[in-house]
């Protein structure tokens, strides 16, 4: 047993946690207990922050000073803008401008000194706030446009689109935005998350932590998808072709489905149910029911061919980039945002963790050669 060996982790267990729980053979997510749709349609982003990082929902008094100390560190440092402008020049894309970015953050911190674990909430606050400025401004230079410097009045998903546009948002594209960050802020120990905890366990300090988990987020099996629907939907539109066609052909050449399938869900993600009724929602108000139309037909033909039932169903990613595409955020900014959201879940996971730590240090099976001869580099 001691010898077993469990390929990608998958099913180990590694630690315990109060943070959240996937259930995926009813499709059920919570965090702290509290059901992923009642926090969605009822807490802001700062309220699931708060539960994350303190262990209970804010009072209203609670949530003010917490809101207001997250908001008073959103700017950042000229420095850091810089850079910025300089990773947008030479063409970076935005993950790994966010990730030079997010590990530059820490010489500007004036906890850089103390201790780590002591620290980790304190600078991950100011990790938290800092991202969405970093991101507004890259993509903004990108653009050929001046950074908008945060509005300390503005909610966290308020700021962040204020800060991209340079306009401040409508009541919903910042609900609908608010939103999208509380669904996608934590998710057990995925990929990422468990990242991020094997550099916090070492001590190191959590700007390491998150840069890492920057970097593991970034990858086309963990955070790319989202990318993915969007592009497949942008590619019918662009070729006139029927949605269930795409499909068809898809499976046809042995290609997945991007936004189907999960490792834990067998049924439709909680998150997805919760985005396909507000992408709904969004194409009714504004009457363009483009990417509504497609995403419906092909979960129509998908469930008809019994790939629903076989489990492979909608995850979050299938109905979050048309969401974003209705916010108009460009497509590369879409993993972005996810770490933007995720960020919260990473610090959570760290602190909770470096609460009872233990250096996180497993083992391979050795399956290399024995006693092999050393031969000096001239005789080789
Ligand atoms: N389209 C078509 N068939 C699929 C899909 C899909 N999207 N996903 C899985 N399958 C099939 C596989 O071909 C495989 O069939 P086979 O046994 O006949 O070869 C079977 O389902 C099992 O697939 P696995 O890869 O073993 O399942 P795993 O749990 O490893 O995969 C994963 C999960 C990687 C998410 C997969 O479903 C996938 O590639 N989906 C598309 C990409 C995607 O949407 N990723 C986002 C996940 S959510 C997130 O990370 C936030």
């Amino acid at each position: 047993m001691a010898d077993e060996l469990k390929r990608g982790l998958e099913g180990v267990l590694v630690a315990e946690s109060d943070l959240s729980y996937v259930d995926g053979e009813v499709g059920k997510l919570v965090y702290r207990g509290y059901d992923i749709e009642d926090l969605a349609r009822g807490a802001s982003y700062e309220e699931v922050l708060y539960l994350l990082w303190h262990g209970s929902l804010p009072t209203a008094a609670e949530l003010d000073a917490f809101a207001a100390d997250l908001a008073a560190e959103r700017e950042v440092d000229d420095d850091v803008i810089e850079t910025v402008r300089a990773l947008a020049g030479a063409g970076e894309r935005p993950m790994a401008a966010l990730r030079t970015a997010t590990s530059m953050l820490s010489a500007y911190d004036p906890d850089d000194e103390a201790d780590a674990g002591e620290a980790t909430l304190r600078q991950g606050r100011r990790i938290t706030a800092k991202i969405p400025t970093v991101l507004a401004a890259f993509e903004r230079v990108r653009q050929g446009e001046e950074p908008v410097a945060p509005d300390p009045d503005l909610s966290h998903a308020g700021n962040f689109l204020y800060m991209l546009t340079g306009t401040e948002p409508d009541d919903v594209s910042e609900e609908t935005f608010d939103m999208a960050l509380t669904l996608h802020a934590d998710h057990g120990l995925n990929a990422s998350t468990f990242t991020a905890m094997v550099i916090g366990s070492t001590m190191a300090d959590v700007y390491s932590g998150v840069t890492g988990g920057i970097g593991a987020l970034s990858g086309p099996l963990h955070g790319g998808a989202n990318q993915d629907v969007m592009e497949v939907l942008h590619e019918v539109d662009a070729s006139s072709k029927d949605p269930v066609q795409w499909v068809k052909d898809a499976r046809d050449d042995g290609r997945r489905v991007p936004g189907f399938g999960h490792r834990v869900y067998k049924v439709k993600d909680p998150r997805a149910n919760i985005l396909e009724e507000k992408l709904r929602d969004l194409a009714e108000s504004s009457g363009d029911t483009k990417w509504l139309d497609y995403t419906t037909a092909i979960e129509e033909y998908l469930t008809e061919q019994g790939l629903v039932e076989e489990g492979i169903a909608p995850n979050v990613d299938f109905y979050s980039g048309s969401v974003y595409d209705s916010l108009g955020i460009p497509v590369d900014m879409y993993t972005p945002i996810f770490a933007m959201s995720r960020v919260g879940g990473w610090i959570a996971h760290v602190a909770e963790y470096q609460e009872d730590n233990r250096l996180i240090r497993p083992r391979a099976r050795y399956t290399g050669p024995e006693d092999s001869e050393f031969v000096p580099l001239d005789e080789r």
